[in-house]
C-alpha cells in the first residue's frame, strides 16, 4: 500500500494570517508531480501560477490579449508544500499607454486535508508587468474604462 510519509512541515504561528478580503483570481492545490528534487513544491511551479493569475485582471483590464513584459520582483517568502489550498489575489497597480502592472500575492492554506487546524500563510509575493497587445503582437494602447 502507498504510505508516503508527509513532509515535516515548519509551523510558526507568528506567520499565520488571515486571508485578504475579497475573492482570489485563482485556487488550486499543488501535487507531487510539482516538487522539487527534496520534495517541496517547485518555485517555477509558483512562478507559471502567479503569471497565470496576474493575466486574469490584465486581460479583463486590456479587454483581450496581453504579453507578459515584465517580473519586476518575486519572492518566495516562504515554502508551499503539495497538499496546501494555495490562493492567488491580484490586483491592479498601474496603468500605463500599453501597460498594466500587477501585484500578486499568494497566500496557503495547509492542515485541512490533515484534519488539523487549517493555517494560513503569506508564501509568496509579485510585481509583474502586462502588455497590451494586437493580433500582430504589436503593442496596443489600453483602452479607456
Ligand atoms: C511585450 C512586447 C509585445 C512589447 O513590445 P515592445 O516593442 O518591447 O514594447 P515597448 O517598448 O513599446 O513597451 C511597451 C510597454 O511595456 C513597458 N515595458 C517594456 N519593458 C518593460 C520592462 N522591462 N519593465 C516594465 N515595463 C516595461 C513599456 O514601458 C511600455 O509601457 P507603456 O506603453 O505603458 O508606457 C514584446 O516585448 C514581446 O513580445 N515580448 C515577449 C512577450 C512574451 O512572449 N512573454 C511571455 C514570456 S515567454
Amino acid at each position: 500500500m502507498f504510505a508516503k510519509k508527509m513532509p515535516n512541515i515548519p509551523n510558526d504561528p507568528s506567520l499565520h494570517v488571515p486571508l485578504p478580503e475579497g475573492q482570489p483570481v485563482l485556487r488550486t492545490v499543488p501535487m507531487p508531480a510539482d516538487t522539487n528534487y527534496a520534495g517541496d513544491i517547485f518555485g517555477g511551479w509558483i512562478m507559471s501560477q502567479v503569471d497565470m493569475a496576474g493575466s486574469i485582471p490584465a486581460i479583463r483590464r486590456a479587454r483581450g490579449r496581453v504579453a507578459t513584459v515584465a517580473v519586476n520582483s518575486f519572492v518566495f517568502k516562504q515554502p508551499v508544500f503539495v497538499g496546501d489550498l494555495v490562493s492567488f489575489y491580484a490586483d491592479i497597480v498601474k496603468i500605463g499607454h500599453t501597460s498594466i502592472t500587477i501585484n500578486v500575492a499568494v497566500y496557503a492554506q495547509r492542515g485541512v486535508r490533515e484534519g488539523g487546524e487549517e493555517i494560513c500563510i503569506k508564501v509568496t509575493e509579485a510585481v509583474l508587468t502586462y502588455v497590451a497587445i494586437d493580433a500582430n503582437r504589436r503593442p496596443r494602447a489600453v483602452p479607456q474604462e
